[in-house]
């Protein structure tokens, strides 16, 4: 198998697929503005000159589109044009499971990746990754408050490695998936349970406080959040407060032959021993 170039190679999911496309033998080509290490290549999604290089000699590619753009086709129609033109017949799509075809703006892209000989599109719930490193809800781990618009409804949150796993399998089988896999992990928790695992791992309180979605909007305004992008992601708790992430899905076992990870196993292994 040729190369496959990893878009967001440095991200919460995408360097997690270069480091399983290493181990499942397959030479991964990280995409970055910035490359500092040997299998890194430069990508900028807005300097189309940089996508033929990163291109060159790939058979697959792992699409994480533009972020916080609010008509992202305009730049991915484009490279995904210059991909088929390149050679690549596969194209595996990271979307979410809040998004489908008929969601404006980012919907599109499920709409164009379909068109390539060989796909996927991936459509995660709530990362677990959420609760580390700089996202809202790890600053609020660290203040001991997260504060959501989602009220005392449930997600399924999913380990970023069950998606990258899946991923991988998706750019490698011999016989590609063409269909979408909505992925969760084991259960459904609602803030407040998963604030209470938190806790417990780390010895100390970490309680969730719900508000409306205008107020969480405001505050994600005030973090210095663009509005636009703020209203989106407010209507998205919404959307959670309202049920729509209270579902578990049997995609990452089924794909991967391993269970998904809990939530447990995550705060153990990546909060609770840092
Ligand atoms: N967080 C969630 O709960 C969740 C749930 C479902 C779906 N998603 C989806 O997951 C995706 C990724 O989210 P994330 O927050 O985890 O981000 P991420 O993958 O960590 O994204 C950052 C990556 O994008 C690259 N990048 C940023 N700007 C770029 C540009 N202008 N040109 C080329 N590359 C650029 C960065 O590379 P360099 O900085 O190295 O250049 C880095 O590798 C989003 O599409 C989101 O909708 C997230």
């Amino acid at each position: 198998m040729a190369d496959v170039l990893v878009l967001g190679g440095t991200g919460t999911t995408g360097r997690r697929v270069v480091a399983g496309l290493r181990a499942a033998g397959v030479t991964p080509r990280a995409a970055t503005r910035r490359p500092r290490e040997p299998g890194q290549v430069r990508f900028e999604w807005t300097d189309r000159a940089t996508h033929a290089d990163a291109l060159r000699g790939a058979s697959a590619v792992y699409l994480v589109a533009p972020i916080g753009e609010a008509e992202p086709a305009a730049l991915v129609a484009p490279f995904l044009a210059d991909a088929l033109d390149a050679g690549v017949r596969r194209v595996v799509l990271l979307s979410s499971s809040a998004v489908t075809e008929d969601t404006p703006g980012i919907g599109e892209l499920q709409r164009l990746v379909r068109a390539a000989p060989e796909w996927a599109v991936l459509k995660p719930s709530w990362f677990m990754q959420n609760f580390t490193g700089a996202h809202l809800v790890a600053q609020g781990v660290r203040d001991g408050e997260i504060v959501t618009a989602t009220g005392d409804a449930r997600v399924a949150f999913v380990d970023a490695g069950d998606i990258a796993a899946v991923a991988v399998r998706a750019l490698t089988d011999p016989g590609p998936h063409n269909t979408e896999h909505v992925l969760t992990g084991p259960a459904a928790l609602s803030y407040a349970e998963a604030a209470a695992i938190v806790a417990a791992h780390l010895g100390r309180p970490i309680r969730h406080r719900a508000v409306g979605t205008a107020e969480f909007a405001a505050r994600l305004t005030a973090s210095g959040m663009p509005e636009e992008f703020a209203a989106v992601l407010a209507a998205l708790d919404e959307d959670i407060r309202r049920g729509a992430e209270d579902r578990v899905t049997p995609a990452v076992e089924q794909v991967t032959g391993r269970p998904a990870r809990s939530f447990e196993a995550f705060v153990r292994d990546e909060i609770a021993s840092r």
